[in-house]
């Protein structure tokens, strides 16, 4: 959308959207919301959410804690305690920890910051659209760097990077769970001192390999990590950042004071600092991964005109032979009461499904539906 140029006198433009076409960057106009389709079913694979909610033990503790503070007093001012449980977490030192309020709050502060530089931003596509969306919002076009046709990342496609440039990759991706090889960002690592590398790793816990011990090697790595997959806490919206700590001491400026509100920081403190907690999560992460790879197996068997990638994350990519078969699956489910996500409208995801893994049952209902549905695909053809 061009820019209106602006009237003589402002004050004639009443209606709020001829405001926000004089006041807004054309490609913040040009970008969609975040849209999702809401239904009520029984069966909700569309978010790659955790299947299961905190132990119960776990919430009581949180909330005791919460009934002891004042309310009305700011929280901690630099998340102190929580930062350090992160660290712990994930192996690094507290300075390399920046904490944020969900990693897509993270994503909106470096990434519009970081894509004011002279070099150009690559992004890894497809990929999550909050990336592309965030770029249009500062006016900034991404160049792209194009999953194969299978959706794996090819190095010899990758245009040759340059001195200031921004490669902005996830891995495992969303929504295709693609991973890049550690030995393939290394290698990428290793022959570009002088490109800024954002890896968003918010799956990072159902992935073969982590990246985590590169940040002691290279200071122009930046992870991004969310509490809202394998940890469950996608209700409590924490997310952290891990990269150079000089890196991290500037881009800490771009936060409001306070992002982490009370409930968010006691919570994951608590979750952090507890063995116990922490080992449910592991046992939670290794159902998942075994019901991630049972899954392929029985839609590989169901003989639908279906593929299913090989999946890093939390979930799985299905494409289908015809769009119409793709919209009958979507529907069909939808009616059976399971309902997953349509990511067909995005750019290289043409006749694409992606579905979460859930609980064993929820994973049944769905294998249940979609081979009701994958009769009529045939059929409908
Ligand atoms: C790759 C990726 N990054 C970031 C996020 C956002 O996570 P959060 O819940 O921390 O905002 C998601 C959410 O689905 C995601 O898929």
């Amino acid at each position: 959308m061009r820019r209106k140029s602006l009237p003589n006198d402002v004050t004639t433009q009443k209606h709020g959207h001829v405001l926000a076409e004089l006041f807004l960057p054309a490609g913040c106009l040009d970008t969609p919301g975040y849209a999702i389709d809401v239904h009520s079913v029984q069966t909700k694979l569309d978010q790659n959410e955790h299947p299961s909610d905190w132990p119960r033990e776990l919430k009581t503790r949180v909330m005791r804690k919460l009934l002891k503070q004042e309310w009305n007093r700011y929280p901690e001012p630099h998340s102190a305690r929580l930062r350090s449980a992160v660290a712990t977490y994930v192996g690094v030192s507290e300075e390399r920890v920046l904490l944020g309020a969900s990693s897509s709050q993270l994503i909106g502060l470096i990434v519009s910051a970081l894509a004011h530089g002279s070099g150009r931003t690559i992004l890894a596509t497809p990929s999550f659209p909050l990336y592309e969306r965030v770029l249009g919002f500062v006016d900034r076009r991404a160049e792209t760097w194009r999953l194969s046709a299978d959706f794996k990342f090819d190095l010899g496609s990758l245009t040759k990077l340059r001195a200031r440039d921004v490669l902005i990759l996830a891995s495992p991706n969303n929504p295709t769970g693609s991973f890049l090889a550690k030995a393939d960002l290394l290698w990428l690592l290793e022959r570009n001192p002088m490109t800024l590398f954002i890896v968003d790793a918010a799956y990072a816990e159902f992935a073969p390999e982590d990246y985590t011990n590169l940040l002691g090697r290279f200071d122009n790595l930046l992870l991004l990590r969310t509490v809202s997959k394998a940890l469950g806490g996608a209700g409590i919206r924490v997310g952290f950042a891990l990269g150079d700590p000089k890196l991290m001491r500037q881009l800490s400026k771009l936060e409001p004071p306070y992002a982490l509100n009370r409930f968010a920081l006691t919570a994951v403190t608590c979750l952090l600092e507890d063995r116990e907690a922490l080992a449910w999560v592991a046992e939670e992460t290794q159902k998942i991964i075994a019901e991630r790879d049972r899954l392929v197996g029985a839609i590989n068997e169901l003989n639908a005109d279906v593929d299913v990638f090989d999946s890093a994350g939390n979930f799985l990519l299905l494409r289908f032979r015809t769009a119409a078969a793709c919209r009958l699956v979507y529907d069909g489910l939808v009616h059976a009461g399971v309902l997953i996500r349509d990511v067909s409208p995005g750019a290289g995801l043409e006749r694409c499904l992606r579905v979460t893994i859930g609980s064993r049952d929820e994973n049944q209902h769905f294998l249940n539906s979609l081979q009701g549905c994958s009769i009529t695909t045939s059929d409908g053809k």
